[in-house]
């Protein structure tokens, strides 16, 4: 997969020891697809324990982007045995019409993931909303008690994109420990989530933002940069240390003489050369999304049926 004409790889050692994989693209379908067949295999045998996991997928309005990445998401689902169930409701929705859907979802024992496509429209309380799913059921792990569960370093449902990347960066650098992570963007869906993790890891973690000083040379530091600004191809190689590993979740809809295309937070060709490795877009980061959405979704069933059966067991004991 490496392109024609690419220069050969940095040596291991490089890079403060990050060592370097054999090739310099970092495949997230690959990837995204080893995930998806364990997970296929966890649903296997919650089917055999009569389990149906099952995910719930509100939309609101009809942003275009949106209409593709839940349509993707409710596939994705289907391909692994996972149930879902749409709901479309109208872009004039108000705030409490989504809470009342979203608090029979929190009561049907039938759904164990409910996620809520963003953006909402705007006169919609996006955090409201979000706070109103129930944790267990948070498999985007944007509830509070996951954001905080999560900078606890506790084992709580994690927000997917995050992830994803966290996985490739462990399939493609090996141990973590001690590295230094540059993220750059702070949003809640990914740059905060993704420090978490990165923390968690035993990084040491940097995260830039709009306001920083000198970003290029605090990014220019890094072991691992995590680009997630939603800025066409702002990272060129003048940001990166050589042998720097490159993980690129933008996604934005460019004109190229003409033509609309979708390139990453990275200029790819500009940093190729200089780094270890990096995900191309599209075909890196996306696809990890979805497969830690649906294990997310299995891990929220699993949950809720241990803690089902931990709470009739209490009831049998009181009984006799
Ligand atoms: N919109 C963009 N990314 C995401 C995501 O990860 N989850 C949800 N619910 N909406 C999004």
């Amino acid at each position: 997969q490496v392109p024609p004409g690419a220069p050969s790889l940095p040596q291991s050692g490089q890079n403060g020891g990050v060592p370097v994989s054999a090739h310099k693209l970092i495949d997230g379908k690959a990837a995204a697809a080893r995930v998806l067949l364990q997970v296929r295999e966890d649903v296997a045998r919650l089917h055999g324990q009569a389990i149906q996991p099952a995910l719930a997928v509100i939309l609101v309005g009809s942003d275009p982007a949106s209409q593709v990445y839940v349509r993707n998401k409710i596939l994705r689902a289907e391909e692994v045995g996972i149930r879902s169930v749409e709901h479309r409701l109208p872009s004039d929705t108000s705030t409490e019409q989504l809470l009342i859907l979203i608090g029979q979802l929190n009561a049907d024992p039938a759904i164990h993931g409910i996620l809520l496509q963003l953006p909402l429209p705007a006169q919609m309380d996006e955090l409201r909303a979000l706070e109103a799913i129930a944790p267990d059921k948070d498999v985007d792990g944007f509830h509070s008690q996951n954001v905080g569960g999560l900078s606890q370093g506790r084992a709580v449902l994690t927000p997917c994109t995050p992830s994803g990347c966290l996985y490739l960066l462990e399939q493609t650098c090996g141990d973590l420990r001690g590295k230094h992570a540059v993220v750059i963007g702070r949003s809640n869906i990914v740059g905060k989530p993704m420090a978490a993790l990165l923390l968690k890891a035993d990084c040491s973690v940097t995260v830039l933002h709009s306001r920083s000083h000198d970003a290029q040379a605090l990014c220019r530091q890094a072991d691992i940069v995590i680009a997630a600004v939603g800025r066409a191809r702002l990272i060129d190689a003048s940001w990166l240390k050589p042998g720097a590993v490159v993980i690129d979740v933008g996604i934005n809809r460019i004109d190229d003489d003409g033509r609309s295309r979708l390139v990453g937070d990275v200029d790819f060709d500009s940093a190729l050369p200089h780094v270890a490795a990096i995900t191309p877009v599209p075909g890196g980061v996306g696809p990890m999304t979805i497969a830690f959405l649906m294990k997310n979704t299995v891990a929220a069933a699993l949950a809720q049926h241990h803690a089902l059966r931990s709470q009739s067991e209490a009831v049998c004991h009181s009984i006799y």
